[in-house]
């Protein structure tokens, strides 16, 4: 595999790289709307708090493992363990992972094709002059049906197939170099709009004003596995960057960078959203459909709106191409690896069997009676809502506890000292972050959620 990688140039290609598979369609689609859904501030604060304590120091774990073992997530978490004497069932990490990255993929695709359905409307001229209600009827006519949803996601998993296939990183790494950029500059200008012409100080007050009766302990669960999600963690992506870390890079920095872009993307596309929301009256828990439900009707009214929308749905589908990639990587390498396939034939069995599961997806947002399964009790939740609370919620922080574990317990301090590479008193922080706080905090939430503590 390494063939179709090799090393990043520089310490900025690797960040840029590395923030190009963290800043998707998790930090611009689903944090303003599970931030709506979750009632705003409090949840942004534990959201905050999450990537900070927990998902920092779990990124620089998962670094660490890959610039320590140069391999795939399995065989490093492997070569790591028994360099410190440890079992080889370590690559439990590594397979998680796979099946974690599978499932996101599913719903992934068929929400960057909603982008690429909405870059076309964007382009043509379908918002102009439409008012909230015009929107909504776009949107649900998107939905009315599965062949256009179909056809629009096919084309997000052909694109990312025809990359992975190639193994062309050269080609993406550069494009993500000029997107990235040019994302911060319209979503810059997204929020200057918002600012100047939405009800800002309704958005600000919802999003930084903290008030914790609003806040459940779902939510919290919430916030805990979006900081997962959005920082690409627990699916081998982290630990398959970092294994092309470039020497004399400090993996303690870099993660911070990292983290911290991925945040403010988050935080403008809330502040780019919500004034707009609020300002024309729409639901902050509209629930998935929320950007494009809101921010279509800011571009018809904006001049030069049809060029401005047009773009910002291409750079969401950028941004989400971006991960895509990342996340199809996990099962294309697992294929390679585990079952002798050539690179083609795993990144086109990948993508046809992630395009079929993707039909769960589709099939939930057109609202087909089957796919709605009854769960204990009388919840009943669609195969999309299913996959993604799977996935974000309880893969992802299982993923992460027992990588937080692994690297501080079970790794001998002497390995993870000299390939964490930094001062004393910031391992120290490390290792009692991923020792205590991570999983008292991970397993609280859980047992809280089943109701098993009564905090
Ligand atoms: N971090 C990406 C996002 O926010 C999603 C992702 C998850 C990508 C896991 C890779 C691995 O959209």
């Amino acid at each position: 595999m390494s063939q179709n990688h090799g090393q990043w140039t520089n310490r900025f290609s690797y960040v840029l790289a590395a923030t190009g598979a963290a800043v998707g369609l998790g930090n611009i689609w689903k944090f303003p709307y599970i931030m709506g859904e979750n009632g705003g501030g409090a949840f942004v604060l534990v959201y905050l708090v999450c990537i900070a304590l927990i998902g920092i120091p779990v990124m620089m774990a998962e670094v660490m493992i890959g610039k320590f073992g140069r391999q795939t997530p399995a065989k490093s978490a492997v070569l790591m363990a028994k360099a410190s004497g440890r079992s080889s069932a370590w690559k439990v990490t590594g397979w998680g992972g796979v099946l974690a990255g599978f499932l996101i993929l599913s719903f992934y695709v068929v929400i960057a094709g909603w982008a690429v359905a909405y870059t076309w409307y964007g382009f043509n001229g379908s918002f102009e002059n439409q008012n909230a209600e015009q929107i909504g009827i776009l949107f649900s006519e998107l939905n009315a049906g599965p062949w256009a949803l179909m056809g629009w996601s096919g084309f997000i998993v052909l694109g990312t197939v025809l990359v992975v296939g190639k193994g062309v990183q050269k080609g993406l790494e550069k494009a993500v170099n000029y997107m990235m950029p040019v994302l911060f500059v319209l979503l810059a200008i997204m929020v200057g709009y918002a600012a100047t012409t939405g009800n800002f100080s309704e958005a600000v007050q919802f999003m930084f004003a903290a008030d914790f009766s609003k806040l459940s302990w779902n939510g919290v669960l919430i916030a805990l596995g979006h900081s997962f999600f959005t920082l690409s963690l627990a699916s081998g992506i982290m630990i398959m960057y970092g294994a092309y870390l470039p020497d004399n890079t400090s993996l303690v920095k870099t993660s911070v960078y990292i983290a911290i872009m991925d945040t403010l993307v988050a935080l403008m596309a809330g502040l780019a959203i919500f004034p707009i929301v609020f300002a024309n009256g729409l639901p902050a828990g509209a629930g998935p459909g929320l950007i494009f439900q809101s921010l279509p009707i800011a571009f018809g009214q904006m001049p030069l709106g049809q060029l401005f929308g047009g773009s910002f749905f291409l750079m969401v589908v950028v941004a989400a191409f971006t991960s895509s990639i990342a996340l199809i990587e996990s099962s294309v390498a697992w294929l390679v690896e585990n079952r002798g396939f050539s690179r083609w034939q795993a990144a086109f069995s990948a993508g046809f069997a992630i395009w079929l599961v993707s039909l769960l997806t589709v099939f939930s947002l057109t609202g087909a009676e089957w796919s709605v399964v009854s769960l204990w009790g009388d919840i009943r939740i669609s195969f999309f809502d299913l996959l993604d609370y799977i996935t974000a919620n309880i893969m992802l922080p299982l993923g992460g506890l027992i990588i937080a574990v692994f690297a501080s317990w079970a790794v001998s301090e002497e390995i993870s000292r000299r390939t964490l590479d930094t001062t004393p008193a910031l391992y120290r922080l490390w290792q009692l972050s991923l020792r205590f706080v991570a999983p008292v905090a991970i397993v609280a939430v859980f047992l809280n959620l089943i109701g098993v503590l009564d905090l």
